[in-house]
């Protein structure tokens, strides 16, 4: 592909005859540098030999008309020497090599801080043109779904609900995805499969906080939600409006499973915590201690997910316990945790992951999978436990009576 561009795929017959001119003329120049130079040696200065042979002659003729090949490869050249041109400093040729910078992210102190692109996002680009315009729109939020191809129909309404604004992204767990190309919206999409895997397990690998840095908001969603009555763009709006974090759209069960927090509210825009039961969260002893969210269709800012992402456990694939653990990650919690009552969803309860389980020893696969939950859930909790105790020793502080449980 490189050599596609590099060359320059459509090129008129003397455009081709001057590249070939100016590649010798500069291929001469640089070899006469290299002669004017004796004492510099290429991998002392520790930059790709390859260097000056892959310098884009076309691109740079077409984009400076007026510079000179020459002018370009002096001045390439004096950069890589560390900005002195003139020939008495080149003795201090070894700058680059001796480059460190300790603000850059961990294993990239070596490189000049201009050239680290430390995050990225979801953008489809092109293969031709100018990569500045290969984007008409960049997208603030992201939504994830985690899907089965049987859910088809139900994650074709969800995503129409969701404008250009927002870049796609599905995990598939049954490995099905050319089936979606159904869609026209799949095409913009990302699809990625790996089968029988849960939305926590996908979430620590493909939604690194670096990675998703350009989202404003990210939505990680099953595919099991009934979207009538959910306006995306009126949805971000409120969460800003009212310093959302941490939210979901308000939970109209129809199978009565809902916890109370997550039920819908008829009567108002969103409602927190503390509306609920005022320190609710303060008593450890009270069994669903800030079961916030049924985590199933939750939206977190850029902040807040660069927290959780941290809190998710590798293993832990079902993420039961997570949800009591939000809190740890916005301040003050009552504040930025919260539901969105008037744009609501309808948890349709479908049990797909469940049906991803094994049979095993007569017991339905859904039955090992719910197991496995629950030792998760204490898992987790146990670890959090004691890497608060760990570290308030540590610190030298002794630990609360209430978290040791
Ligand atoms: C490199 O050149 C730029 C502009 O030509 C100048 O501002 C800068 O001070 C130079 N740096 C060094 C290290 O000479
Ligand atoms: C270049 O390298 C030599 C030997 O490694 C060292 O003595 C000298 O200080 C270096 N010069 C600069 C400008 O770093
Ligand atoms: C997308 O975002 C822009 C800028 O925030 C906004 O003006 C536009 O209305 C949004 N598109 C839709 C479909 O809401
Ligand atoms: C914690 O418990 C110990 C023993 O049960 C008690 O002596 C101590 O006063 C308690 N500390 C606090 C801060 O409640």
């Amino acid at each position: 592909m490189g050599t596609i561009t590099r060359s320059g795929a459509v090129r008129k017959p003397n455009e081709t005859m001057r590249l070939i001119i100016t590649t010798f003329i500069g291929v001469v120049f640089g070899f006469l540098v290299g002669i004017s130079f004796p004492t510099i040696s290429l991998s002392k200065l520790n930059f790709p030999s390859s260097l000056l042979p892959s310098i884009d002659l076309s691109y740079i003729e077409d984009k400076n008309s007026g510079l000179s090949t020459q002018t370009f490869l002096h001045r390439a050249w004096s950069s890589v020497k560390g900005n002195r041109s003139s020939p008495s400093h080149s003795q201090n040729l070894n700058d680059t090599s001796k480059l460190w910078v300790p603000t850059n992210p961990r294993g990239a102190e070596r490189l000049p801080p201009g050239i680290v692109e430390a995050e990225s996002d979801f953008y489809l680009r092109r293969l031709w043109g100018k990569p500045s315009e290969d984007l008409t729109i960049k997208p603030k939020y992201l939504v994830t779904f985690t899907v089965g191809y049987d859910q088809k129909a139900n994650i074709d309404a969800a995503v129409k609900k969701f404008s250009e604004n927002f870049s796609i992204l599905l995990f598939h767990y049954d490995g099905r995805t050319s089936e979606w190309d159904e869609f026209e919206w799949s095409k913009r999409a990302i699809h990625v499969s790996v089968r029988k895997q849960t939305k926590w397990w996908y979430a620590k690998r493909f939604l690194h906080p670096d990675i998703v840095a350009a989202y404003d908001y990210i939505f990680i969603w099953d595919e099991d939600l009934g979207v009538e009555h959910f306006n995306a763009e009126e949805y971000i709006k409120l969460v800003r409006k009212h310093g959302l974090e941490i939210s979901q759209p308000g939970l109209e069960p129809n199978r009565g499973l809902t916890w109370q927090m997550t039920k819908r509210r008829g009567d108002r825009e969103v409602h927190k915590e503390t509306e609920e039961r005022p320190g609710w969260c303060s008593d450890p002893h009270l069994p669903p201690c800030a079961a916030f969210v049924e985590i199933m269709a939750t939206v977190f800012s850029r902040d807040a997910w660069r927290c959780v992402w941290y809190m998710i456990q590798n293993d832990l694939v079902h993420g039961w316990g997570l949800d009591f653990a939000l809190r740890r990650c916005v301040d003050p919690a009552h504040e930025k945790i919260g539901v969105v009552d008037s744009q609501w969803i309808v948890h349709q309860t479908v049990p797909s992951l469940g049906n991803q389980g094994e049979a095993k020893e007569g017991k339905a696969p859904w039955e090992g999978v719910r197991e496995r939950c629950r030792k998760e859930w204490t898992m987790f909790q146990g670890r959090l436990a004691q890497a608060d105790k760990t570290y308030l020793m540590e610190m030298g502080i002794e630990p609360p009576n209430s978290t040791a449980r």
